[in-house]
């Protein structure tokens, strides 16, 4: 078995921590005896250096043919300034829109040896265990009308439009009750239904399927927007799959992030297309960028969720998901999880202790 997969570092840290990543992807190939081809990609700040725009048609057919794409980070401040048309965070959009990856699964897992690491107590993050399932195809990060116009009085009005229509709301529904069967069996569905119609069907489509669709065994809620960000911070416990909106699962996915004490923790992929994406949920974090300060967990947490996900390889999974915690039991930390009494490491080294404890695991 061999699996091509696209490798598209991007900007500011997304090269260190894809490198970190790729090795770690390299030696679980070595160990369970299958086949990697690594095809890289220029895409984001990188890509509008070399071509002028961020994602090329080459790279996007790349990824097409490849079996999974490996995304870094894009963007950075010196393209804060660019049209909205060629901004590297349009790469990242196009990408989802071209490959259909409608579902974004965020996993939010409090590994407990940095229970202290979080701003919040140990006693309100212990145990907490949630996955953000989030649509990325469609509402206001796509609707139109949109765009800024000049009113007749030389005034200026800008318009986004949040649009979803039946089969968006079925498609990422089932997605979530599928990914509860398999976990804690209850979804909570955030919406803004007192407010919005778009949200008011939105809760209606689910509660449909979860009736009409065989989903009896799961629980289903509905709740807020305002409510469940309030209750993230207030019990996070209380939620297994949270199912919700591109822009609302943009949101709460950032603030759910923080319960794990950094959003240099966490992993994503996503998925609905024939191949899938992976990425780690943080940016490009120019300020330390090339100072091998990173944390390249998320990637390497994001290359179990490719192996599961994508490649069929849950045993080499599962050994890279363990290697992490017991880097992390054995007490080594970067820069954004440090506390009192660990070992401070690199971006570099933390990935060769997360190779070392694989390697050590087989014996
Ligand atoms: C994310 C990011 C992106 C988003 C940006 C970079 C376009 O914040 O993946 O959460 O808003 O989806
Ligand atoms: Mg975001």
């Amino acid at each position: 078995m061999s699996y091509k997969i696209a490798v598209l570092p991007g900007d500011g840290i997304g090269p260190e921590v894809m490198r970190e990543g790729i090795q770690v992807l390299q030696q679980v190939a070595r160990l369970y005896h299958f086949g990697i081809e690594l095809e890289e990609g220029i895409v984001g700040g990188a890509s509008i250096d070399a071509h002028g725009k961020p994602l090329t048609d080459s790279v996007l057919n790349l990824a097409k043919q490849s079996d999974a794409v490996m995304l870094g980070a894009m963007g950075g401040p010196k393209c804060d300034g660019l049209d909205y048309a060629i901004r590297p965070e349009r790469a990242l959009l196009g990408l989802r829109r071209e490959l259909g990856l409608f579902a974004n699964l965020r996993p939010v897992k409090l590994f407990s040896a940095l229970a202290s690491a979080s701003t919040l107590k140990r006693e309100v993050v212990e145990g907490a265990d949630l996955l953000v399932v989030r649509e990325l195809t469609g509402g206001i990060y796509f609707g139109q009308p949109k765009g800024v116009t000049t009113l007749p009085d030389g005034t200026e009005r800008g318009v986004n439009t949040e649009v979803y229509t039946t089969p968006e709301i079925e498609r990422i529904a089932h997605v979530a009750f599928q990914a509860a069967l398999k976990r804690r069996k209850k979804v909570t569905s955030v919406d803004k239904a007192n407010v919005l119609e778009v949200t008011e069907l939105w809760r209606k489509i689910v509660a449909r399927v979860h009736k009409n669709e065989g989903y009896a065994g799961v629980a289903l809620e509905h709740m807020l927007v305002d409510n469940c960000a309030m209750q993230l911070i207030r019990n996070p416990r209380q939620f297994d799959v949270v199912v919700t909106t591109n822009m609302f699962g943009d949101i709460l996915s950032d603030e759910a992030a923080m319960l794990t004490g950094s959003i240099g923790m966490l992993p994503s992929a996503s998925l609905g297309g024939k191949v899938g994406m992976y990425e780690p949920v943080h940016g490009t974090a120019p300020d330390i960028m090339g100072q091998d300060k990173a944390n390249p967990l998320a990637t390497i947490l994001s290359v179990a969720m490719m192996l599961r996900h994508s490649l069929e390889q849950g045993a080499a999974a599962d050994r890279i998901d363990q290697a992490v915690e017991g880097v992390l039991n054995a007490g080594y930390r970067t820069g954004d999880i440090q506390e009192p009494g660990c070992k401070l490491v690199g971006c570099k080294q933390m990935g060769q202790l997360v190779r070392d404890q694989i390697d050590r695991a087989k014996g």
